[in-house]
């Protein structure tokens, strides 16, 4: 059986012997051309003139578009409609394209790309939170979510406390910029290469901007280089921009992103602010809470509206709330438009009651993990008919069991114990322990969205190809669902191979998103093959007159009763005797149904869960910090593929924690990113990873539902981890004081917000 085991990832040995193709290694013809855009330098104002000839008569350069050029819709927006490819009248953020340039080489298009000579009027721009809140600017009322009555609760609590807490964004930081490259065909059709994860998207954009009908666009991607969210929506500008010029020029045309380009045009992780007052029992147990979470949604919708929603749904983590009122305002800014990250506004929403926790533990002097254990959800055993604050029930909750078992895993007391030990010790460093639960749903909160398609061939030599709806970014899901048809028809891997996510062999998909990839396709591809399988049961029992109950496909063969034959044979007979070895395949999740307006259903299947343990040091004098030691325990139900799953808890919970620590974002006061470049953004280096790292699924996982092999998804979950670094951190910070003044730290937790918030422990100013 292929499943279960912790097979490499199908494409390990070409990532690591540089083979991989990627977009951008696809062998460009001749007559390619190569596109760059002229972006805008003002974070809003009113065009007054576009001036091109300069970038007309660059050396190298066929054409150039404005926005009155282009053929059919300018529009590259993932839901609202409200983001043009090429600005009209109007510049809403520094780095919007205002045109395109079209030129022999990468390097003339960028550079021409610098001749325009454009003005534009000033307007002034709305960049932060505070600035948009002020003049009112949100894409919608906020919407909120009740469950008991908060403020009742809240003023008949024994303890009162309010705080604030700013969360920053991140940069997705893939290793390959976002890349696409359009090839015209006969007839006006078009097909297109992008780096996305979302290929029907893609289609259907490319197919609005030319004027055409969806089938008239093919769009393939095998691999991104990373995606984290940042391909669901952010490759439509550069799939409709060569669709445009293929189209126009007759001839290829191919688009990608210089890194610091990258890093200005694309929407990143949402900025938050999270105000929060909770009430709270002599045990920290919490009565009530009333978050107000605030999201910079940027200057179009994208998808801000369903992150703002999951983070509202993530504001109780793994923590019961009796009471519950939590607000979240939409916030649209002169800055680049956020988009979908890893966690897509869970992680946010999870750092804002970790923060109430935090803050409650300290306001009463106890130990942190000891307020969180009498929070948690109740065990599943208990039966306790406890909801979440949209009114689901929790009946799948195992975080006690992670969060005890993590507890002996990591030797929590002990260490406990010996940190307090080194605190008495020592005056310049500090160290610092957290414990930190995840609970994370599993499904597209947009219902419809929870549905996928495959298409499985088997040769007549029984090798077996094998296509699907989700897209391979790294994380292993192709690998997973090459698995699941090896394992049904109890072939070795090596006998199914996957070929590149098309359009025209898998219509109408999802992104690649919400870590449903192996949940949804690998299902779809369980019904395709079950199909086959099926008339290959019904061919067998004819033609070897055989009982069907009594055929099985064996690592040793086709058994037959007492017979055995190869799959290969089966095969062959099967299609000398004209049976069908092709199929489609489809799956939508059951059970789910969730009305956003309202805020009430069932969002989530089911959800995942995992903790983390993980201790800092911290450096008082300079408020540089190192990741001492991290130990997980993360559910993944019962694992498909525990070598992946590792990789992703690794890999998920560097990125959150480097969101909250190092990866700073800066804009300054004309809303320009300062921080556009690996120089000056720094995200983990493989130096930042803990010095102690111990991860191990969860034994006892299996999902309650009935997901593909009983399996969980797993790419978004331990992303929040992470968040276990920052709560350390502010642990070590509280141990630079008496214990009287909360250290109010802010994300990220660069090393001046650590300095920062020690100084303001000692009472020294900043
Ligand atoms: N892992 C790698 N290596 N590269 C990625 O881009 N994206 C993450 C996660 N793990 C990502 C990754 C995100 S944001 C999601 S939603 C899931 O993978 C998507 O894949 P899945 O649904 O197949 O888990
Ligand atoms: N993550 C979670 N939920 C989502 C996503 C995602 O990337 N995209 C749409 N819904
Ligand atoms: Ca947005």
């Amino acid at each position: 059986m292929s499943i279960r085991k912790p097979l490499p990832h199908e494409a390990a040995r070409l990532h690591v012997t540089g083979t991989a193709r990627y977009v951008d290694d696809i062998p460009t013809p001749a007559n390619c051309l190569h596109l760059a855009f002229g972006l805008s330098q003002v974070a809003h104002g009113r065009i007054k003139s576009i001036d091109l000839s300069a970038v007309h008569s660059a050396i190298g350069v066929v054409e150039v578009l404005t926005a009155q050029d282009l053929p059919a819709a300018n529009d590259v927006s993932a839901s609202h409609h409200d983001e043009p490819l090429l600005a009209v009248d109007t510049v809403h953020f520094v780095g919007q394209p205002i045109f395109m340039v079209a030129a022999t080489s990468h390097a003339l298009a960028r550079k021409a790309a610098q001749l325009a000579v454009i003005e534009i009027t000033e307007l002034t721009p709305l960049l932060t939170i505070e600035e948009a809140l002020a003049a009112g600017s949100e894409f919608e009322d906020p919407p909120t979510y009740l469950k008991g009555e908060p403020e009742k609760a809240l003023n008949s609590a024994t303890h009162q406390i309010d705080g604030t807490i700013n969360i920053g964004g991140q940069e997705h930081f893939y290793l390959e910029s976002q890349a696409a490259l359009a090839f015209p065909q006969e007839d006006g059709d078009m097909l297109v290469h992008s780096s996305t994860q979302h290929p029907s998207e893609i289609q259907h954009k490319v197919a609005q901007a030319l004027g055409q009908p969806f089938n008239s666009v093919r769009v393939e991607i095998r691999r991104m280089g990373g995606g984290f969210g940042g391909k669901e929506s952010q490759g439509n500008s550069l799939a409709c921009a060569c669709a445009i010029i293929a189209a126009r020029c007759g001839r290829p045309a191919k688009m990608r992103y210089d890194r610091d380009d990258d890093m200005v045009i694309t929407g990143k992780r949402h900025e938050f602010r999270i105000d929060y007052r909770v009430g709270f029992d002599n045990y920290g147990r919490i009565q009530a809470v009333d978050f107000k979470q605030y999201c910079r949604g940027g200057w179009a919708q994208d998808l801000t509206l369903p992150v703002a929603d999951r983070a509202m749904l993530h504001a109780d983590n793994a923590y019961h709330l009796p009471n519950a009122r939590i607000t979240s305002h939409r916030l649209k800014t002169n800055t680049v438009s956020n988009t979908a990250f890893r966690g897509f506004g869970g992680p946010q929403g999870v750092v804002g009651i970790e923060r109430v926790i935090d803050h409650i533990a300290h306001h009463l002097g106890k130990e942190s993990l000891q307020v969180r254990e009498a929070n948690y959800y109740a065990p599943k055993s208990a039966n306790a008919g406890q909801t979440t604050p949209y009114h689901m029930e929790i009946t799948d909750s195992v975080i006690d069991q992670i969060s005890d078992t993590l507890v002996d895993f990591s030797g929590y007391s002990a260490r406990r114990t010996a940190v307090t030990e080194f605190n008495a010790k020592n005056s310049i460093l500090k160290r610092g322990l957290a414990l930190t639960p995840v609970k994370f749903g599993i499904s597209f909160t947009l219902t419809f969205l929870n549905q996928a398609g495959a298409l499985v061939h088997i040769y007549s030599d029984g090798s077996i190809h094998l296509n699907h709806g989700g897209t391979e970014m790294g994380q292993g899901l192709f690998t997973k669902v090459a698995q699941v048809a090896a394992t049904l028809f109890a072939q070795p891997l090596s006998a199914v191979k996957i070929t590149a996510t098309d359009t025209a062999k898998v219509p109408n998909t999802s992104a690649t998103a919400a870590s449903s990839g192996s949940d949804l396709n690998g299902m779809a591809v369980k019904n395709a093959c079950e199909t086959i399988k099926a008339r290959l049961v019904a061919f067998i029992a004819q033609n070897w007159q055989a009982d069907p109950a009594k055929i099985r496909f064996t690592k040793a063969g086709v058994e037959i009763g007492t017979t055995i034959l190869t799959f290969q044979e089966v095969i062959a007979t099967a299609y000398q005797n004209r049976i069908s070895l092709s199929s489609t395949g489809f799956y939508k999740t059951p059970k789910v149904e969730w009305d956003r307006t309202k805020g009430t259903g069932r969002p989530f299947f089911y959800f995942a869960y995992g903790a983390a343990v993980t201790e800092v040091v911290i450096d008082t004098l300079t408020g540089e910090n190192r990741i001492l030691r991290t130990d997980i325990i993360h559910d993944v139900g019962k694992s498909l593929n525990p070598a992946l799953d590792l990789g992703q808890i690794e890999g998920a919970y560097v990125q959150g924690a480097g969101w909250l620590t190092t990866e700073e974002l800066v804009w300054d006061a004309r809303g320009t990113l300062k921080t556009h470049a690996p120089s000056t953004y720094k995200i983990p280096a493989c130096s930042d990873r803990p010095a102690e790292f111990n991860v191990a699924l969860f034994e006892q996982g299996e999902n309650t539902e009935d997901t593909i092999y009983r399996s969980k998804a797993v790419g978004e979950p331990p992303f929040m981890l992470g968040i276990s670094a920052f709560m350390a951190l502010s642990d070590a910070v509280a141990a630079c004081g008496d214990g009287t003044q909360y250290p109010d730290l802010q994300a990220p937790a660069t090393a001046e917000q650590i300095l920062k918030a020690v100084m303001a422990q000692k009472g020294e100013t900043w």
